[in-house]
């Protein structure tokens, strides 16, 4: 294994990225005197009102994780049975990089659907749902999404609508695995809820967005997941000191500062794609938020990974994945650019 120690993470994830100070001075903020723990504190009811209020949802719970793989583990295993199936794309992070635990956590199946790059239409749903009521197979009961993409796509507007819809009209749960839902907001230009159609129940990303660490489930019809918090206390995931969690929330997403952090991101992935093809790199899926898949030869890729930190996300592919936040500069981009020039 090449020894990385000094390349660049600028573009290896958005989890790489820095924590941002406006969440690093929130922290410091909320440390003072002592606080109800467990979320019964005064900060994470305020975080919890402002989550509901960007997302438009008032009934809505709100729950917090450390993680996003927890976030996606509480809302799945509370809305299913262990005879249960859970749909996903052929790309999913819960499919693929949970190591099992929406399984494990669940007893459900996870199934996969094909998909463009995690985008998924309907009809994919119809011939999932045509086996329910027969006993040698698994119920299908939710679906999940995710705005945007692994694969760096967003679903549009009336394509979210329109899929959420349909799983709804064949009596399937949606949860959106929102991750990195503020790119997708941005990236779409729209009101949070516009971004996750009529979706139940929402991962929200705040680690990706430059917290320190932090992702909420935004519960929008609890009646399906009544069991939630006793989820999220089993899997070590009801914080004692919750509001330092809570608190980050609070501060990105005050006046819509959240956003900002994803469009400049977004911005970046652009600026970075622009470049890149016109180095004469073929990207391999459009740059629609804060990711950029691009073809790298095999020799181009192990150079390049002598000096920068950049994940394949499959081993058997070309392609390599470079992702931008919150903290990624012009010169960052062009520095990547100027060393992919040479090993052009
Ligand atoms: C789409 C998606 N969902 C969920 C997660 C899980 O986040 P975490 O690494 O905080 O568990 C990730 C992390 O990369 C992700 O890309």
């Amino acid at each position: 294994m090449a020894d990385v120690s000094s390349a660049s993470a600028a573009f290896a994830s958005d989890n790489a990225a820095p924590a941002h100070p406006k969440a690093l001075d929130a922290l410091q903020q909320v440390n003072d005197g002592s606080a109800p723990s467990y979320g019964a504190d005064p900060v994470t009811r305020h975080a919890a009102d402002a989550l509901r209020a960007a997302f438009d949802s008032p009934d809505a719970e709100v729950l917090f994780a450390f993680t996003g793989t927890a976030a996606n583990i509480i809302a799945l295993a509370s809305a299913v049975q262990p005879w249960h199936e859970i749909l996903c794309s052929d790309v999913a992070h819960v499919l693929l990089d949970e190591a099992g635990g929406p399984v494990r956590l669940s007893g459900a199946q996870l199934t996969r659907l094909a998909s463009d790059d995690g985008l998924i239409t309907p009809d994919e749903l119809d011939r999932r749902v045509a086996r329910r009521g027969e006993v040698h197979h698994s119920q299908p009961r939710i679906v999940t999404i995710t705005q945007s993409t692994e694969n760096g796509r967003v679903w549009t507007v009336p394509a979210i609508a329109e899929f959420v819809d349909h799983a709804h009209a064949l009596d399937l749960l949606v949860h959106v695995d929102g991750s990195r839902v503020a790119n997708a907001i941005a990236a779409l230009d729209v009101s949070p809820s516009e971004a996750i159609g009529d979706a139940d129940i929402v991962t929200v990303g705040g680690t990706k967005n430059g917290m320190l660490f932090g992702d909420a489930v935004l519960v929008r019809r609890p009646e399906h997941f009544s069991g939630i918090h006793f989820v999220q206390k089993q899997i070590g995931h009801l914080a004692s000191k919750h509001r330092f969690v809570a608190a980050q929330f609070l501060a990105l997403l005050e006046d819509g500062f959240w956003l900002e952090t994803a469009a400049h991101a977004n911005a970046m992935a652009r600026r970075l794609s622009t470049g890149m093809t016109a180095l004469g790199f073929q990207l391999a899926s459009p740059v629609d938020a804060n990711e950029v898949f691009v073809n790298l030869d095999a020799d181009v890729h192990h150079s390049l990974a002598q000096c920068y930190v950049v994940h394949r996300p499959d081993l058997g592919e070309p392609v390599v994945r470079f992702v931008c936040s919150w903290s990624t500069t012009d010169s960052d981009v062009d520095d990547v650019l100027a060393t992919l020039r040479e090993l052009r």
